[in-house]
């Protein structure tokens, strides 16, 4: 199997929607207790990914790669049978007053689970940080829970450093 890295655009809405939908409605339900589940749960969880989608793929400092398995046979025919390995997406911000101050941000960072452990996640995560060093970024953030084990492994081998843990409560 050929692993293919590219840039989304807007006719692969469809494939960016069902990978923000196993992320943010299969995974995370599986990965969330009740009491993390409520505190972080949308009232419209439907409008918001695919509000979110169209950000993702229509807002010029938004940006989306998908990880491709290309078929052997395919390949060799130069066919475009694909399937969805996984994504991640983020944005790009300048934030004036900090020393590193153009900032690229990674929002959502998923392989699906057949193909995990298998470096797709790693690759993806390069390529976002090239993309984001190859438009001027001199800093790269991203978010994940303290006990997503592989995620914050993953962090840690490709050089970033945790600087805050963020706590919420109901009222
Ligand atoms: C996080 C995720 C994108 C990583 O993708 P992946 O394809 O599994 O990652 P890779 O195969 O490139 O890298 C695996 C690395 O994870 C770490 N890892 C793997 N299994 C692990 C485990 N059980 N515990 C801790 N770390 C683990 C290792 O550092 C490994 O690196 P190695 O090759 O040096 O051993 C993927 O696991 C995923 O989609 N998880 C669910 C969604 C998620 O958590 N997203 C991130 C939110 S920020």
């Amino acid at each position: 199997m050929t692993v293919r890295l590219r840039r989304a655009n807007r006719q692969d809405w469809e494939v960016v929607h069902g990978l923000h939908h196993e992320l943010y409605v299969k995974f995370r339900r599986s990965a969330f207790d009740a009491a993390r589940w409520k505190l972080t749960a949308y009232r419209n969880l439907t409008t918001v990914l695919r509000s979110d989608v169209d950000r993702l793929l229509n807002d010029r400092s938004a940006f989306v790669f998908l990880a491709e398995s290309v078929g052997f046979e395919a390949a060799r025919r130069g066919d475009e049978a694909t399937e969805a390995l996984g994504y991640i997406t983020g944005r790009t911000e300048v934030v004036p007053e900090r020393e590193l101050s153009r900032r690229g941000i990674v929002e959502d960072w998923f392989v699906v689970p057949g193909h995990r452990g298998t470096g797709v996640g790693e690759q993806l995560l390069t390529k976002a940080t090239e993309h984001c060093r190859s438009i001027g970024c001199d800093v790269m953030e991203s978010t994940t829970w303290p006990d997503n084990e592989r995620a914050v492994a993953l962090h840690e081998k490709a050089g970033f450093l945790p600087i805050e843990l963020k706590m919420r409560r109901p009222l």
